[in-house]
């Protein structure tokens, strides 16, 4: 298997007269955990919904290992192994955990949406409910397999639903501010959580997150964004130490 390289490459993206990218470009090669951060309105969100397909930039490339996308549904990138979270959480609190992350490895689709809209256990593959188990002990949630999703404190929820994302192994997985909201005594075992997920797993995982200590302490690389473009692109402790960051962003 090819290494998830990701290419973005000028992206830009108006709305109106807000110009939400405005030729946002950088690179990731192979496995990791990268942090992207930046001030409200710096454009992470639409760069993400780019990536995944929800937009399409004005100008501007993206490629999934080699491949530009950038014109591709979100379906077609997900069969290629793109998977994304929201930043507001996308769990069913009616339905148990498993239910919820069974339902993440049905086929997609026509095919997987009709099966789905009739049961939500039909055509799963094989594999899925062994794989439900072993997401579930990475997330320490294993106790409330059967549980309704909606006894779960909303960090534990945002797990399931990063669990969810992880049922079909990512080579991209799209994070949009999984602290957000969580109770401090959470992030801890979120932070483990998806540390776990990405040595069991590997992949790329991009993380949109306000919160520095988290992703600090959680990301090899962070990419900063500033007025819909890339302000800084390094380590964290040389992004910390970055005149322009602090001015922009952190002070
Ligand atoms: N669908 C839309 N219609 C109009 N303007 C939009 C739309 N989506 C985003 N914008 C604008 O584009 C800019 C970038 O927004 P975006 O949501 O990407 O920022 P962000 O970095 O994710 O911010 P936050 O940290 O607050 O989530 C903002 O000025 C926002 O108001
Ligand atoms: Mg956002």
């Amino acid at each position: 298997m090819t290494a998830p390289l990701l290419e973005v490459e000028g992206v830009e993206r108006r709305f109106g007269g807000v110009r939400a990218l405005a030729g946002a470009s950088f690179t990731v090669g192979g496995d990791g955990i990268v942090g992207l951060i930046g001030p409200n309105g710096a454009g992470k969100t639409t760069l993400f919904d780019t990536i995944a397909g929800r937009q399409v930039p004005d100008a501007g490339r993206i490629r999934l290992s080699g491949q530009d996308v950038t014109r591709w549904p979100p379906q077609r990138r997900a069969a290629l192994g793109l998977q994304r979270t929201f930043q507001e959480c996308r769990v069913m609190p009616g339905w148990t955990l498993r239910e919820n992350l069974l339902f993440a490895a049905r086929p997609r689709g026509l095919a997987g949406a009709l099966a789905a809209a009739f049961t939500r256990r039909d055509r799963l593959p094989g594999w899925a409910p062994a794989r439900a188990e072993a997401l579930l002990r990475l997330a320490t949630l294993e106790a409330y397999a059967d549980a309704p999703a909606s006894v779960l404190s909303f960090g534990q929820r945002r797990m399931v639903e990063i669990a969810a994302a992880l049922m079909t192994r990512p080579r991209w997985l799209l994070l949009d501010e999984p602290a957000a909201g969580i109770n401090p005594g959470l992030l801890d075992a979120l932070s483990r959580f998806l540390r776990a997920a990405h040595e069991e797993g590997g992949g790329l995982f991009l993380i949109v997150e306000h919160n520095m200590e988290f992703i600090m302490g959680l990301a090899a690389r962070i990419v900063v964004m500033h007025g819909g473009a890339v302000l800084e692109d390094g380590a964290p402790e040389v992004v910390r130490a970055s005149p322009r960051v602090v001015e922009a962003y952190l002070g």
